[in-house]
């Protein structure tokens, strides 16, 4: 990695406004600032979610650099998350980013969210060598992705329907738990007993992810109960259905294993948060003999940290966006 460069990372796909500061290849601020203003709406509103970006991006650009102690001049370049994501906040940092960069001269980067994920497992160190498997799971994907180098990335494999970010969020949301939820289905899991309650999984004949039906089956689960119960039993409820959503991710990524032969295996997303899949992924790795790299906390949920770092890496191929770069809702990686 080129030494000294001074790079500011922009992130604003959903619903975190962050913004990071690297330097010399290593992160020096990471100021994230999440929306409450959607938690009564069970779920993300666009146009809010764009108004917030625009009122928090310059305090949390400030912020980033305050915190890493340089000044806007100091900086060599600018990274921001081109997409996928919702329009409205990806044109907020797009635009922000635009008009910086310009207004210093100095390089724009536009970064791929996913690949910005993936590549947070190269924050700190040990970092994974090529090739290897990276599970992504956050709150709008689910991929087993082959990476092949920093930005040679191929799926082998992806839900079909919904992401299991989203699965936790909805199953939260039948719970009665605010938006969103699935940090707090960890947290309450934590007490429960795992084996309480029988959920039934769905596995695809490949490498593809459902969990569609595993909604609606806890959508009629819940439907049975009173809400006594529910509150009663949370604990169980949690670990249970968080057991049977982890397992369906981990039997998944252990024939990617066995078909690819890659054993150097990383973790990335939102749902790389989950306690109980951080600790399932160490113990498969214990017993098949895997290197395992899961980033930590702060670099799993959407961050600008990944943003910069991927940008680091883009800087050295001289891979420079111009200003007429469009945001991109959808974008395969
Ligand atoms: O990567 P991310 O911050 O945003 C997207 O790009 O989607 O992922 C957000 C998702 C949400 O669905 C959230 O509920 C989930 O990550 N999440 C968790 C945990 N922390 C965040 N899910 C399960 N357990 C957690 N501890
Ligand atoms: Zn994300």
């Amino acid at each position: 990695m080129q030494k000294q460069l001074t790079i500011l990372g922009i992130e604003s796909s959903c619903d975190e406004t962050a913004a990071s500061v690297s330097h010399d290849g290593k992160i020096v601020s990471n100021v994230v600032m999440s929306q409450l203003i959607h938690q009564k709406y069970g779920g993300v509103v666009p146009e809010l979610a764009a108004r917030a970006h625009e009122t928090n991006i310059i305090p949390v650009v400030n912020a980033a650099l305050e915190q890493a102690n340089f000044e806007k001049s100091a900086l060599d370049a600018i990274g921001f998350t081109q997409g996928p994501g919702l329009l409205g906040p990806l044109l907020v940092g797009s635009c922000f980013a635009k008009a910086l960069a310009f207004s210093l001269g100095i390089p724009l980067i536009a970064v791929h969210h996913i690949q910005a994920h993936v590549l947070a497992n190269f924050i700190d160190d040990p970092k994974p060598t090529f090739p290897f498997l990276c599970l992504v799971v956050s709150g709008g994907h689910t991929q087993i992705i082959l990476v092949k180098d920093y930005c040679a990335m191929e799926i082998l494999g992806t839900t079909q329907d919904d992401a299991v970010g989203e699965a936790f969020d909805k199953i939260a949301h039948l719970m009665g738990l605010p938006y969103p939820g699935g940090a707090l289905i960890d947290h309450y899991a934590q007490e429960g007993d795992p084996n309480a309650f029988a959920f039934p999984s769905t596995h695809m004949p490949n490498f593809d992810f459902s969990f569609s039906g595993i909604k609606t089956a806890f959508a009629l689960f819940i439907r049975s109960k009173t809400s006594e119960f529910v509150l009663t039993n949370r604990a169980d409820i949690c670990a249970s259905i968080q057991a049977v959503l982890v397992r369906m991710l981990l039997v998944k990524l252990t024939q990617v294993v066995q078909k690819s032969g890659i054993s150097t295996i990383a973790l990335a997303g939102g749902v790389a948060a989950n306690s109980h899949l951080r600790q399932q992924l160490k113990q498969l790795a214990i017993q098949h003999h895997w290197t395992v790299f899961i980033p930590a906390m702060p670099y799993c949920t959407d961050n600008a940290a990944m943003v910069a770092i991927t940008a680091c890496y883009k800087h050295q191929f001289k891979d420079f966006a111009s200003l007429k770069t469009k945001s991109l809702p959808r974008y395969p990686i």
